[in-house]
């Protein structure tokens, strides 16, 4: 397998000029001959699938949002820039190489679907990317890019919701990073775009979480919800043609992947390898295989979806080679666990992560996720015994109970997949006979220095009502935080 440089350049484009001569521009400036429906079945010719996670047929999104445009009230496009999934760092590895593909990619989506704005959701504390981008911007806009159009930068909070899209579009409007419920299709943005970076909040609409279609009555336009990696897609495919994506990857899921690879790796880092590269092969080549003399054991892609155990380890990286394992691609950050490593550890550490992200607005999401973690928490200190594992096995079939995103099916399916994966291993905290350990600290990555990846630090002390307090409070953010705090104040 060879490393490949579509989206991920291997050195720092710096300026317009020099992203011009790399034949940038060539994207929209064929969108520019094309109708809205061509752009679309371009993209659906190319079979590009999002890379946010979900892997969602693009063209098919952008369709939807096309279908249910509105008369007088354009579309925004939102470029999903808040990477924040454990053991990816894909994003910003593209932004910091290319931010002008990323923007290209975003003005050929507002074409398409009728936008008026495009805003890029990033999270404050990415400084330096934040200011790639808005450099890429101004020179962007100087040399009429982005003409008739409204584009800015939303440093939005810290929180893991943020990157999740409805989550997102509250932030843009200037409310907490809670996911909205969750409708087939969904208004977007309400506010109106002042400046180039700025937000008139002056509106005071409410927020829109009606479902809307074709018939429903107008309040607010649709917004499409894209990932970095994505945009950056769209623009080969508009410059090159479907046919030419299609030459690298599978027939369902074409093109290439930017993967990140971490963990018990020699090396950690990023690098873009075509779809269906087997995993082990992706392991081998991005991050130097696990250390001499072990062996990998276990393959969490981010968070979101159950383990990968050792005898997978081949697993093509497509969307349907991962499902039929019982897994998923997820946004291609793998996290590498190696035979020294405590899977009851990892399973504590994970489920905190997600019930200290939980936002609080679904009681079983936070209750039963924090339950589980505690519970797991106690069980890799050697601390708990038989029926607190039957109690976490109870909880996992109630986190998910009218929950409106996607995080309380997370805690189910990856902490149920580890305890199912690696039952001695549980068994043996039960009988303290394995050495007690502390959960793993999973968190977000928040640089890979060098090639060694850097792992959210403060995470550690993050309670589940996002503060950093002594305790936690008992209160759950969606109560806390309309009491104290502000959007901003949540930028820690
Ligand atoms: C808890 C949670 C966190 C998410 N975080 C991100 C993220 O950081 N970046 C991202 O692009 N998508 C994230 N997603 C997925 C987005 O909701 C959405 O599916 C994606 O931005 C769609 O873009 P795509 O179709 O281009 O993949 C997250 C989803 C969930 C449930
Ligand atoms: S499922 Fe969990 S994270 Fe999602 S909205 Fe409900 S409480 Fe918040």
């Amino acid at each position: 397998m060879t490393v490949v440089h579509r989206v991920l350049f291997p050195k720092p484009i710096t300026s317009l000029d020099e992203y011009l001569k790399r034949r940038g521009g060539r994207g929209l400036e064929a969108a520019r001959q094309m109708s809205p429906e061509q752009i679309v079945s371009a993209l659906g010719a190319a079979g590009l699938r999002g890379r946010g996670g979900g892997g969602f047929p693009t063209a098919r999104k952008w369709q939807t949002i096309i279908d249910n445009a509105a008369a007088g009230f354009p579309a925004t496009v939102v470029v999903n820039a808040a990477e924040g999934e454990p053991g990816t760092y894909k994003d910003r590895t593209i932004i910091g190489a290319d931010p002008y593909v990323v923007i290209e990619g975003a003005l050929i989506a507002a074409r398409a679907v009728g936008a008026n704005s495009i805003a890029i959701g990033m999270k404050r504390t990415f400084a330096a990317e934040v200011q790639r981008v808005q450099g890429a911007l101004a020179e962007m806009i100087e040399a009429g890019w982005t003409e008739g159009m409204a584009v800015g930068v939303i440093q939005g909070p810290n929180e893991y919701l943020y990157g999740e899209e409805t989550a997102m579009l509250e932030v843009i409007d200037g409310r907490y990073p809670f996911p909205r419920i969750q409708p087939p299709y969904r208004r977007g943005v309400t506010e109106v775009w002042a400046a180039a970076d700025l937000i008139d909040r002056s509106s005071g609409l409410s927020a829109n979480i009606e479902l809307a279609g074709p018939t429903s009555e107008q309040v607010a336009p649709p917004a499409l919800v894209d990932n970095v990696e994505t945009l950056a897609n769209v623009v080969g495919i508009l410059a090159r043609g479907p046919e030419w994506f299609r030459t690298e990857g599978t027939e369902q899921s074409p093109g290439t992947i930017v993967c990140t690879v971490t963990g018990s790796t020699v090396r950690d880092d990023v690098a873009e390898v075509p779809m269906g590269t087997p995993l082990s092969e992706v392991i081998e080549v991005i991050g130097g295989g696990v250390q001499l003399g072990q062996r990998v054991k276990a393959v969490l892609s981010g968070v979101s979806n159950p383990v990968l155990t050792a005898d997978k380890i081949d697993t093509p990286c497509t969307y349907e080679d991962m499902q039929e394992a019982g897994t998923g691609l997820g946004a291609g950050g793998f996290m590498v666990f190696d035979n020294t490593v405590d899977m009851v550890s990892v399973a504590a550490g994970v489920s905190r992560f997600l019930a200290v992200e939980s936002c609080g607005q679904c009681s079983p999401c936070k209750h039963d996720g924090v339950a589980v973690s505690d519970l797991l928490g106690a069980l890799c200190r050697n601390k708990a015994g038989e029926s607190d594992l039957d109690k976490v096995r109870r909880r996992l079939t109630t986190v998910t109970e009218g929950a409106r995103c996607f995080l309380a099916s997370q805690q189910q399916s990856v902490i149920g997949s580890l305890i199912e994966a690696f039952p001695e291993e549980f068994q043996a905290h039960l009988d303290r006979t394995a050495p007690a350990s502390e959960p793993f600290l999973v968190a977000e990555l928040v640089d890979i220095d060098g090639y060694e990846g850097v792992i959210d630090q403060r995470f550690s002390t993050k309670q589940p009502d996002w503060t950093h307090g002594e305790v936690w409070s008992g209160q759950v953010p969606a109560e806390k935080l309309d009491d104290h705090r502000s959007p901003q104040a949540l930028e820690d």
